[in-house]
Formats: C-alpha cells, structure tokens, sequence
C-alpha cells in the first residue's frame, strides 16, 4: 500500500524554514501593534454566500478556486480564500461600528484556493493582513501602505516596489469599462476566447491580462486615470502627496485593476524583483462599498494582505534568527540517568535550552550527536562524577572542558548564557 500524501497545493512545514514563519508573525505584530492595529481571528470556513456577494461573481477566486462543501445540514459553506469579507461579516455581526472610528484590526492565518500550485502559490496558503474600516481619508490609504512597507522592511526583504492606482467611482468604471469595451471590440478577431469572455463578463480583467497580443493593445487603449471622477481624483492626488510626505517611492500603473471585485478608488501592490512569475508580495485597496452591500452601514474601508509563503521565499537566510541548542546532557549508567534527569529540568528552569541523551551508546558517540544537534555545550555525568559530587561541562565548540560541582549548577547557567 502506497502512503498517503499531503493533498496538492499544501505544504508540511519544519524546522528551520518555521523559524522565518516566528520571525514574520513576530515583527508584524510588533509593527501592526505600534500602530493601534489589534489581532482578529476569523472562523476558516464561512457561508459561501458571503465570498460570492463581496468577492465578485466573475472573478476567478469565485468561478474557479472556492473550496465548497455542504456540511451534514446541508449549509452551503466555503473555506475561506481570503481575509476582508470574512472580517466584514464579524464587523457587521457584532455592531463593532457603534464603537468610535477607525476599526482597525490585522489578521495571519489559512487561506484556500484551488489554484495551480507553483513556487509561491499553493492552494493552502497564508495570508498576513490588515483592515481599517470607518475612515475616509487618504492618509488612512498612505498609513496602511506605509505599514505593509514597514513589514517588508524589517523583515530586510530586497528589491521591493510600490505600484498604485485610483479605479475611482463605481460611475468611474461604468464609463470606463464601456470605453475599454467599445476599444477592445474593434479587435474580437484578435482575442482568445478566454480575453473575448473577459471582455463580455467584465472588461477590467483584460488590465492584468498576461496574453501578448492584449499586451500590445492595451499600449493604446483609453487609461483609466483619464475617466475618475473628481473626487476620486482628489482623493488620489491627496494619497500621492501623503505618500511623498513620507519618502515613499511608487509608480503610478493605471493597468492596475486587483482580480477581486470590491474595490474602488485607491489600490496597490508591493512586488520583490527577487521572485518569480509570482512576484506579488502585497496587496490591497479601498473597497468603501463593500459593508453597505454585506448589509452593514454605509462605511468605507480599506486594507491589504500579503502571502507569507511568498515572504518566506524572500527573506534573506541570514535573517532566519536559528536559535541552536545551549547545553546536551550525556550519561553513562542507570544512576546517571536519574540525576541528570534532574539536572535537565533545572537548567531548563534556568532558560537554558536543553536536551539529553537517550541512548545508551559510549561517550565519544554521544558527544557527536551533540555536535550534529549544534550544541553549544554538553554536560557529562558518569559514575566517577556522581562519587565527586561532579557534573563534567565541555565547550564543543572551543574544544575546552571543566568541572562543576553538583551544588554550582546554577554557574552553569550562568556561564553558557553569558557566554
Ligand atoms: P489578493 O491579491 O487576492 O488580495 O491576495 C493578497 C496576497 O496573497 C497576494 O499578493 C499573494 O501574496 C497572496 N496569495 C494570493 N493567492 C495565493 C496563493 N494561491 N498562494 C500563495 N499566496 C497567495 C486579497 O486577498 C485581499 N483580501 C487583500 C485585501 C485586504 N484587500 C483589502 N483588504
């Protein structure tokens, strides 16, 4: 019988990659916190219905990568695919709109999308993100873009990049899909059904379209910062000069459009040169309509997410802060066994990291395990040290040993941790 497998798309993770996975959780909530942002955890699954009114009937995440189930009740349920709608319907179902504006909250955890898996995309992943609900202001759109930076940044993750775009009004691209449509139209002959299908069912998605051919088109069709409106040109100019206020270079790509349906006005998207095809580290946008049609008040809001597999492929390995262990305890005989016992539960009260040996092989073989686990030291303890009252101390690393008596333990401590 052959063994079963992880299912395709997901992905066991061990030591020492799960050091970068502390490390990104650790410094995004340090940065997130700093700024009034609190941690919200979401239920995995939610009611199908709430991905296909927020997310967008003809996006690909709802035509294509929902995992779906009915439960024993026969309740349609969906795991989540992404972040935002679920943290909508909690913000709608608890009424956390009669508290004062902003809400602000982040999140880090399990996402699912029946996508085709490859270096930086999997089908379970995981996302970092955050959400502020409640104020309409661009130095709100400037502050969560200026975080996502920050993120990045102390991770010391290299070559980053900031794009962003204004879809301005839902009137905005009403206008504007109409122009597009009228644009691509005059070449249908040209496109492959995939494109002739995006152009009918929404004519934004051919913005991200990776087809040569829509490509080379899209050099001359109408831009999308030529049809805002007003306000949102305002608001757009605004976020840019807030974004300079900060030092924050970016480049402004009208072909911006996101793959989920609701957003408006301000998005963007952090991308590492030092990726692959996926190269989209981060994220996000306004999406001011998106509580009032989930059935909440009139609200706007904006937020980002970013895949921490994609992260994890980024980070320098310098920066992977792997923590070895202090202190390997070897015995030799049955009495040494039980007083090391002891010794192992002390030095471990004492914030040392410590293991001990389980096998009964000879003292040279133990010490090379030692080594292979990287110890820093190892503590022997035979007959002859339990007669002198003696633990042996060796320094693997420097090749160096002493002795310590059984009532100076605590030294030990003391001198590995400030060695
Ligand atoms: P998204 O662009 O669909 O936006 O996903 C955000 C990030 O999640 C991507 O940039 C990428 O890094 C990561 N990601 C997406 N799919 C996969 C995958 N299959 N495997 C690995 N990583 C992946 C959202 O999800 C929005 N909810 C972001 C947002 C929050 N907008 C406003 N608030």
């Amino acid at each position: 019988m052959s063994p079963i497998k992880a299912p395709r798309g997901t992905k066991d993770t061990f030591s020492p990659e799960i050091n970068s996975w502390q490390l990104i959780e650790r410094i995004s909530s340090e940065v997130l916190e700093l700024a009034n942002y609190k941690e919200i955890r979401t239920p995995i699954f939610e009611h199908s219905e709430l991905y296909t009114k927020s997310l967008g009937q003809v996006t690909d995440v709802v035509q294509k990568e929902m995992y779906s189930f009915q439960d024993r009740s026969e309740r349609n349920l969906t795991l989540r695919p992404e972040g935002t709608a679920g943290v909508i319907r909690s913000f709608i179902e608890h009424k956390l709109y009669v508290n004062p504006l902003p809400y602000r909250v982040w999140y880090c955890g399990p996402m699912f999308r029946y996508e085709r898996p490859q270096a930086g995309r999997q089908r379970q992943f995981h996302q970092l993100g955050l959400e502020c609900i409640g104020i309409l202001d661009p130095r709100i759109d400037a502050e969560i873009i200026n975080l996502a930076l920050n993120v990045l940044e102390n991770l010391k993750i290299p070559n980053l990049s900031l794009e962003i775009n204004s879809l301005g009004s839902s009137e905005t691209r009403t206008y504007y899909k109409e122009a597009l449509y009228n644009y691509f139209n005059n070449y249908i002959s040209d496109l492959d059904t995939e494109s002739q299908m995006r152009l009918q069912n929404n004519p934004l998605r051919l913005l991200d379209s990776k087809d040569t051919k829509i490509k080379a088109l899209l050099e001359e069709a109408p831009s999308l910062l030529d049809f805002l409106d007003n306000d949102s040109q305002i608001h757009f100019n605004l976020v840019c000069q807030y974004l300079n206020s900060l030092s924050i270079r970016y480049t402004i790509n009208p072909l911006l459009v996101r793959g989920l349906d609701y957003y408006n006005k301000t998005t963007f998207e952090i991308k590492s040169s030092s990726l692959g095809s996926q190269d989209t580290l981060c994220g996000g946008g306004r999406y001011d309509g998106l509580i009032q049609s989930l059935g909440g008040p009139e609200l706007p809001a904006i937020g980002w997410a970013m895949g921490i597999e994609r992260l994890l492929l980024s980070i320098p390995t310098n920066n992977q802060n792997i923590a070895n262990l202090d202190c390997y305890i070897i015995t030799l005989g049955e009495k040494a066994k039980i007083l090391a016992f002891s010794i192992l539960n002390q030095l471990r009260n004492s914030n040392l990291k410590v293991d001990i040996s389980f096998y009964d092989s000879n003292i040279q073989k133990q010490i090379r395990r030692a080594n292979q686990l990287n110890a820093t030291t190892c503590i022997i303890i035979g007959d002859e040290e339990i007669q002198k009252e003696i633990v042996v101390l060796k320094w693997l690393k420097i090749q160096k040993q002493e002795e310590v008596s059984l009532n100076k333990l605590d030294n030990v401590a003391y001198k590995i941790l400030s060695s």
